[in-house]
């Protein structure tokens, strides 16, 4: 048997031992461990070959110190063997993706590139919708942002509500409208941690009415899945309870789409009611509760670069389509491309098509779950229930030997590439807490993770196994990790650092001792 795997049934084995869970419990958990039993809807066609295998921890500490112990400076010649940094943009692409691109035609206005690309956004999304490219979500964000505001839906001193806005669409909004957006999240995602609700990424409604009531609310996103609490969707009965809170109060909704074919698929799977409609249904079924989307292709477009904007026809007197469709001319082209070569329309409209059948998702968000079981049984702490594209690691809890204000998530990220060649993403301290102007912690982020985000169709079973078995191998020598690191250069306190800031650890002896032995 697989090595990795054995090492975590063992783990199981030994709570059946010491009394902790009985044998029906330590049964199914053994089942639930097991690789997906379901042969997956894809055969290997080509393959890449990694470097990363080749490299030791001593070699990998090495590169790290000069990436400034910062996983955004390390990479495939540094010895990045699993990179779970993130889904958008890492996916694999089908044949008829390859196919599609060598069909595409390079034209500026009125290539047959646009329309397929159009007409996939209309078979999926619906056909009410204008499409206009965009290089990529964020981009979409801007363009969409600054025509709601052009054209009025947004006016002076108005904010935007959202579930959890995302980070680029944070920056936008309060770059765009002067305000930051406020977040009405649900009651189940303050508990990341400890509570199993289906939908933690719902806006929570009452929330929604008393914000309205108060005044000075110009538009409401819901972001599908929801990225920033752990890739957790949204209901179909949120979104339409959104809706109607919004139609009471004549302010339009829109989706941040970015992991929508995600989000239906746990439509099908855990709202009741919904399991006898195919995944097609249920994207139309969203989507006919609002006015507009942005959308990267990055994501669940299978796409390696793309985002479009969709805007209701007749929406606000199409203001709104006209002030975007300018912007997107003065910033990324004319409307037929947006910044994008004829061959990237194409793959995303195949992508579309590819990512709302049921077997892809089955398999999709399968692979996501398989490894979010397998870190549970490992003991490792987690948020839960399982999001769509991502399973997010506690590290604050993981690593708790670490002083609290040393950044443990980021701590955890440079720990799990040094010795073992995984690459995730702290989402955490280093993002989100108060510090001052030299990168000192002065108060925490409501959360410390460190996500490991699970590129589409590009890693096999046996990486979730390796990653699991790594971390039930480093539960072991935790504890022995007794520093994290400090921030000592080009930190600008803008919310940009985690890209840019160098570190060091705060005890470098015991920081290269615990990863090496
Ligand atoms: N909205 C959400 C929910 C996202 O997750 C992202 C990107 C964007 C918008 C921006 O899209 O990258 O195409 O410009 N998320 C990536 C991530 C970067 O790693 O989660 P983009």
């Amino acid at each position: 048997m697989n090595q990795a795997l054995s090492k975590i049934i063992q783990l199981e084995l030994e709570k059946l031992e010491n009394g902790s869970q009985s044998l029906e419990e330590t049964t199914n958990a053994i089942q639930s461990l097991m690789p997906q039993a379901e042969a997956q809807p894809f055969l290997i066609k080509s393959t890449q070959h990694v470097a990363g295998t080749a490299m030791s921890t001593e070699q990998r500490l090495d590169a790290l110190k000069n990436a400034g112990y910062n996983v955004f400076h390390v990479g495939e010649n540094t010895g990045v063997l699993v990179d779970f940094l993130t889904d958008s943009g890492t996916g694999s692409m089908s044949d008829k993706q390859w196919a599609a691109l060598m069909q595409a035609t390079e034209w500026y206005a009125g290539s047959k590139s646009f329309l397929e690309f159009e007409n996939a956004f209309k078979e999926v999304c619906g056909n009410e919708f204008t499409i206009l490219p965009a290089h990529q979500g964020r981009s979409a964000e801007s363009t969409f942002l600054e025509a709601l505001k052009k054209a009025g839906i947004v006016k002076e001193n108005q904010k935007i509500v959202f579930n959890t806005a995302f980070d680029t669409t944070h920056g936008w909004v309060t770059n765009i409208t002067g305000h930051a957006p406020e977040n009405l999240y649900c009651e189940a995602y303050e508990k990341p941690l400890d509570h199993d609700a289906p939908f933690k990424g719902n806006l929570e409604p009452n929330r929604l009415k008393e914000r309205i009531a108060q005044g000075g609310v110009g538009a409401v996103f819901l972001t599908i899945t929801n990225n920033t609490s752990g890739g957790q969707p949204v209901s179909l009965e949120n979104i339409q309870a959104t809706r109607q809170i919004c139609d009471a109060n004549h302010v339009p909704l829109f989706f941040d789409a970015c992991r929508f074919a995600e989000n239906a698929y746990f439509i099908q799977q855990k709202e009741p009611g919904q399991n006898q409609k195919t995944i097609r249904d249920i994207v139309r079924d969203m989507f006919s509760y609002v006015d507009g989307a942005t959308f990267s292709a990055k994501k669940d477009a299978k796409a390696n670069i793309g985002g479009a904007i969709l805007i209701r026809n007749g929406f606000a007197g199409d203001k709104v389509a006209y002030h975007a469709k300018t912007l997107t001319i003065m910033r990324d082209g004319f409307i037929s491309y947006g910044g994008l070569a004829g061959r990237d329309l194409e793959i995303t409209a195949q992508g579309l098509r590819e990512t709302t059948q049921e077997d892809y998702l089955r398999q999709r968000v399968g692979q996501v779950q398989y490894l979010h079981r397998l870190l549970h049984a490992a003991g490792v702490p987690l948020v839960h229930p399982c999001g769509g594209h991502a399973v997010y690691v506690d590290a604050r809890e993981f690593l708790d030997g670490v002083p609290e204000d040393q950044y443990r998530g980021w701590t955890l990220s440079l720990a799990l590439f040094a010795k073992y060649g995984i690459r995730g993403v702290e989402i955490g301290d280093v993002m989100y807490a108060k510090k001052d102007g030299n990168g000192k912690r002065l108060a925490p982020a409501k959360n410390d993770f460190l996500r490991l985000a699970i590129p589409r169709l590009t890693y096999a079973s046996e990486h979730m196994l390796y990653t699991a078995a790594c971390f039930a191998d480093f539960s072991k020598r935790r504890k022995e990790l007794s520093s994290g690191v400090r921030i000592t250069g080009n930190f600008e306190n803008n919310g940009f650092d985690h890209f840019f800031a160098r570190f060091e650890p705060v005890d470098p002896e015991n920081f290269r001792q615990t990863l090496l032995t």
